[in-house]
């Protein structure tokens, strides 16, 4: 590996987004938001067209999509073919659309490599369901985020409303449960934390209580200062 790497799992609304985001700019890291990938496939696939069980082609997307990450006015911006998908990945069908295909083996395959290529200097921080465990299994600190379905569901229900976005909680509970039933029961690579993985439940902690305690289990494997 050519750079050290710092994975973060953990089920959907857990905080590893905004603890990766924290924690990358602390040290200076690069950051992989592989969810991202998933559903920057799936969205791909239906701009062109493609069946919904069309496994193959979903899998070459993968491979020939042209994707750029950049960061604009500090907030993320996603550019799939130079079309600015930023908000269309993030609306909770393009989730669980992403859980759908997330579930094909040769999916998962063909983005593989891709996700190992964004390891570079200094340093890249991973978020995702399978970093630990597939992508970078030889990463210098793994660690796995979990919060109770009730705490996440609120969290995601905020962060939508703070959008201007209409959810209703008790949909967005449901439709969390059934993401996480899918990533946690699929045959590959599923939603499980890594044997050597640090577990963080961060029910009833801060965004900023939990990086604290990332930034200091980083700081005394000497990733960072
Ligand atoms: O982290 P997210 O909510 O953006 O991810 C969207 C979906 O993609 C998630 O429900 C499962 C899938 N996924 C995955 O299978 N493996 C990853 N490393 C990241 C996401």
């Amino acid at each position: 590996m050519s750079a050290p790497v710092l994975t973060v799992d953990g089920p959907s609304g857990s905080g590893k987004g905004t603890l990766s985001t924290i924690v990358a700019h602390h040290a200076g890291w690069h950051l992989l938001d592989s969810g991202a990938l998933y559903r920057l496939v799936a969205l791909a696939g239906r701009k062109r067209g493609l069946d919904q069980d069309d496994v193959e082609g979903h899998a070459r997307l993968a491979v020939t999509m042209d994707v750029r990450f950049g960061v604009e006015h500090e907030a993320e911006r996603v550019l799939l073919g130079g079309e600015d998908v930023t908000d269309a990945i993030r609306t909770e069908e393009a989730g669980q659309d992403a859980s759908r295909v997330a579930a094909w083996p040769p999916l998962r395959a063909a983005l593989l490599e891709r996700q190992r290529a964004f390891a570079e200097p200094p340093g890249l921080v991973a978020d995702g369901r399978d970093m630990g465990t597939v992508v970078f299994p030889d990463a210098a600190l793994k660690i796995f985020l979990t919060a109770s379905a009730e705490e996440r569901a609120l969290r995601r229900y905020n962060q939508l409303k703070e959008k201007g976005s209409n959810a209703s909680l008790s949909a967005l509970s449901r439709e969390i449960a059934e993401r996480d039933a899918r990533d946690s029961a699929r045959a590959v690579a599923p939603l499980v934390p890594a044997r050597d993985a640090e577990v963080i439940d961060s029910t009833g902690l801060s965004i900023g209580e939990v990086a604290a305690r990332v930034i200091e289990l980083g700081r005394r494997r000497a990733l960072w200062r």
